[in-house]
């Protein structure tokens, strides 16, 4: 399957079209940028870890039940995918306080919930990304109340299955963030991308942050932390 004109760029990705209508080819970039590209840079190889991570992670969710975009990997950082119109929310999963929770609430970091919180933001790149209740997500009709039942309950089973699979790489799975998609005959499946981009991972043991929070915080290390999250879990893949 061959690239054919870029139909979108975006922070992290860039999206081609191909003979077929229906897929997309995704290309891996190693940009990176934080609170909504005011701080940009850049992480080498970044581009090829997140594409074969989120490659990895998609084939255990599609194998547990949650239909994703994955068609086949191209190369080191190309994917095809199944084109869909995405549904304009993040769907963000939080297992332990971290991030935007703690600032918004003025709660400590690294407190474990009883249970996982789903939450919604708008995607808006003017508006910074708003958080959003359901109800205000189905006054505007962004998504149907079964579509948001579906989105919810993926999102949960997502959060099952990659605790359990981090947890078996010494990592523990603290929060992330999700996008879904339609399909032309309205199924709702698993889009964008899943790595250390778009969760927070931290060593079991040392709580040390393996994901881009190192980029967004000048922790140091950052590519050093992508190297290290991809070789657990290329370690648990081959075990
Ligand atoms: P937050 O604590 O900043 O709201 O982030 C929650 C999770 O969502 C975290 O794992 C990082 C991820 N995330 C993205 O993937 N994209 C974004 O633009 C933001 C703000 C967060």
């Amino acid at each position: 399957m061959e690239k054919l004109e870029q139909i979108y760029e975006g922070k992290a990705k860039k999206v081609f079209a191909t003979s077929d209508p229906e897929l997309l080819i995704v290309e891996y970039k190693d940009d990176a940028t934080a609170f909504n590209g005011k701080k940009r840079g850049s992480i080498a190889g970044k581009g090829r870890i997140n594409n074969r991570m989120s490659n990895a992670l998609m084939r255990r969710l599609a194998s547990s039940g949650v239909p994703t975009h994955l068609v086949r990997e191209l190369s080191e950082r190309e994917t095809l995918v199944k084109k869909v119109k995405i549904v304009p929310l993040e769907v963000i999963v939080r297992n332990i306080s971290a991030g935007s929770f703690c600032k918004r609430y003025g709660f400590p970091e690294g407190v474990r919930f009883e249970k996982p919180t789903v939450e919604y933001s708008y995607k808006n790149d003017e508006l910074n990304d708003p958080l959003i209740v359901p109800s205000h997500v189905l006054a505007m009709k962004l998504a149907s109340p079964e579509e948001l039942r579906t989105i919810e309950d993926y999102a949960l089973r997502v959060d099952e299955v990659l605790s359990a699979f981090w947890l078996d790489c010494g990592v523990t799975l603290v929060d992330f963030k999700l996008e879904f998609g339609r399909l032309p005959d309205g199924t709702i499946i698993l889009a964008d991308e899943i790595s250390p981009d778009t969760c927070r991972l931290w060593d079991v043991k040392t709580g040390e942050k393996l994901d881009k929070d190192r980029f967004r915080l000048d922790l140091g290390g950052v590519e050093d932390a992508y190297r290290e999250i991809m070789a657990r879990l290329e370690a648990a893949e081959n075990a």
